[in-house]
């Protein structure tokens, strides 16, 4: 079933097209990627999703509910975690989310049991204690999150949740985003690249300037944009005079050498590997190991996008 439908969808901001026609279909309980560089309309997008700004064309639903006529039921179904979040510096985490539960109407021994929950889940209750002014930014995250996850929403909208935080907290979100995913939510997540997240995001979408320029499941863009195989050899010897070897190949193309690796594309069927690689041992390259050097959605992304700013 769908959860979210998006058809169509511009929004102008005086003689300003920031978000122009976008349509794109989020089944529920998978996890969609909106990828976009700066400017592109992903807050405005996911702003309408979450019912704060009202297309000026187009028409979203959220569990089948329009965003126009039943705001409220969309708003019940959805947790939406903005990009900027202004914070109360000298209140404690459980203070924070205490807050924010009674604002959500959960009264009496409910709340302390989803507050408890929420701290689990996103593995704060070990600092439930500690006053906002001094966490890190990566907690500060986690923190917004289990307020967005209070309710317990059917659906997440998530703006730029992985932006400004190191390697491991990146990490930590997303094992985070995996346990969600696995409760049945519908996860729409922005980002400017989302290679760390497109191992778990079921679809992608890739706007610019307002409009959709790619869309579909990861594995669907990336062989739409490249139907080449894209091989990856380590060899014994002299890595320069295996890339001339291969450079002289028919179907072989962009061939780059990296110290004693050389990457190069294929044209041919998967069926010619083998030939291509005996042909290889037989001009005394010795290969070591062989791997598919995929190309991944930043390469997609650099492709499709054009980087204007507007
Ligand atoms: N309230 C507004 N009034 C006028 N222009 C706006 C408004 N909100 C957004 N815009 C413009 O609309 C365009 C899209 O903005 P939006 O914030 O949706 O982009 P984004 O993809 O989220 O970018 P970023 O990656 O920087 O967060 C931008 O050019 C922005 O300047
Ligand atoms: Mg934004």
């Amino acid at each position: 079933m769908a959860m979210i439908v998006v058809e169509g969808v511009t929004k102008v901001f005086r003689d300003f097209i920031a978000v122009d026609g976008i349509s794109f279909i989020v089944e529920e309980g998978s996890v969609f990627g909106f990828i976009g560089p700066n400017g592109a309309g992903k807050t405005t997008t996911l702003s309408m999703i979450a019912t704060l700004l009202e297309p000026d064309a187009g028409e979203i639903t959220v569990g089948g509910f329009n965003t126009i006529d039943y705001p409220q039921a969309v708003r019940s179904l959805i947790g939406y975690m903005p990009d900027h979040v202004g914070m109360y510096d000298g209140v404690r985490i459980w203070e924070y989310l205490d807050f924010f539960a009674a604002a959500y109407r959960i009264d009496g021994p409910a709340r302390k049991r989803v507050i408890e929950d929420t701290l689990e889940l996103t593995d704060l209750a070990g600092v439930r204690d500690k006053l906002i002014s001094t966490l890190s930014k990566g907690m500060r995250q986690r923190l917004v999150l289990a307020k967005t996850l209070l309710h317990d929403p059917k659906v997440l909208l998530l703006d730029e949740p992985a932006a400004g935080l190191d390697p491991r907290a990146r990490i930590e979100l997303r094992v985070l985003l995996k346990e969600l995913q696995k409760m049945g939510k519908t996860i729409v997540i922005s980002s400017h690249i989302l290679t760390e997240l497109s191992d778990m995001c079921d679809s992608v979408g890739i706007v610019e300037g307002g409009r959709m320029v790619t869309s579909g499941s990861v594995d669907s863009i990336l062989a739409r944009r490249d139907p080449m195989q894209r091989l990856k050899i380590r060899v014994l010897d002299d890595a320069e005079r295996a890339a001339n070897t291969l450079r002289s190949i028919e179907r072989v193309s962009e061939v780059e050498r990296d110290n004693g690796y050389v990457t190069f594309s294929y044209s041919g069927a998967e069926s010619g590997i083998p030939a291509l690689l005996k042909g290889l041992l037989e001009q005394d390259v010795n290969i070591v190991s062989v791997e598919h050097a995929s190309r991944n959605l930043e390469d997609v992304f650099m492709s499709v996008t054009r980087g204007e700013i507007r």
